[in-house]
């Protein structure tokens, strides 16, 4: 069976108390329970924020690779290694909390170095439609999210998510040719609305993994 990777990253300040940590494990979990030889490569932005764009790395990203000083190589070395744990993920599963209604700022600054002219996107000029084309695809993006408030998906707060549409507008960085977004909402409320939540977001998330590791088996 042809092995594939998982690219787990993990978004949320908490660590031991986090849930979305805990559905993005259960997730990657469920998955090599049906494909225990495929890898997976970690990368916790929670706990480990990417760095802020600079002039510097405007700069630098915006430079032809082969004009580019040894100092603009290093500026984007980082960048670059996020970026070559993209191209080797089939899957890629975030844990993105809501904070603020909004994905936390150490996502946004793993997607600002991700977002790269010549590696995750092209721009053409003398196009005046849309010149911006995504560089890689065929993957998969599964978001596992907690929140404290509820009615984000199509309740009385659909309007105030600025999380799960952030998140698919720069999906095409990523290559996702598909997203699935699970999450568990009530955490401020507790109680059983916040249990039930919980409960069918995790098995969402068991079923998910199952079922596109199996899709995977069944094509291998
Ligand atoms: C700094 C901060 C901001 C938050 N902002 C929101 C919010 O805007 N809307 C909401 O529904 N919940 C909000 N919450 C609640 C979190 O979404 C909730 O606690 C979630 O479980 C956090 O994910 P985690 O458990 O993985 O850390 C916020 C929590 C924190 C700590």
């Amino acid at each position: 069976m042809a092995k594939r990777t998982i690219l787990h990253i993990d978004s949320s300040a908490r660590v031991a108390r986090s849930h979305s940590r805990r559905l993005s494990k259960l997730f990657v979990d469920a998955w090599l329970t049906e494909r225990g030889q495929d890898d997976v490569i970690y990368r916790d932005v929670g706990t480990n924020p990417p760095p802020f764009m600079t002039q510097n790395w405007i700069a630098a990203a915006f430079t032809r690779p082969e004009a580019r000083s040894e100092a603009m190589k290093a500026t984007l070395a980082f960048s670059d290694e996020l970026i070559d744990e993209i191209e080797k993920a089939d899957v890629i599963v975030l844990g993105a909390p809501m904070y603020n209604y909004n994905m936390p700022a150490a996502l946004k600054a793993w997607f600002d170095q991700i977002a790269r002219i010549g590696r995750t996107f092209s721009f053409d000029l003398e196009r005046g439609d849309f010149p911006i084309e995504p560089i890689l695809g065929g993957k998969t993006l599964v978001v596992l999210s907690s929140r404290g408030e509820f009615g984000f998906e199509d309740g009385v707060r659909r309007h105030m998510n600025a999380l799960d549409p952030g998140i698919a507008a720069c999906a095409h960085y990523l290559g996702a040719s598909e997203i699935h977004t699970i999450s568990a909402e009530f955490e401020e409320f507790g109680g059983e609305r916040r249990a039930k939540s919980v409960e069918a977001a995790e098995a969402k998330a068991k079923a998910l993994a199952s079922s596109i590791a199996s899709v995977l088996k069944a094509a291998a």
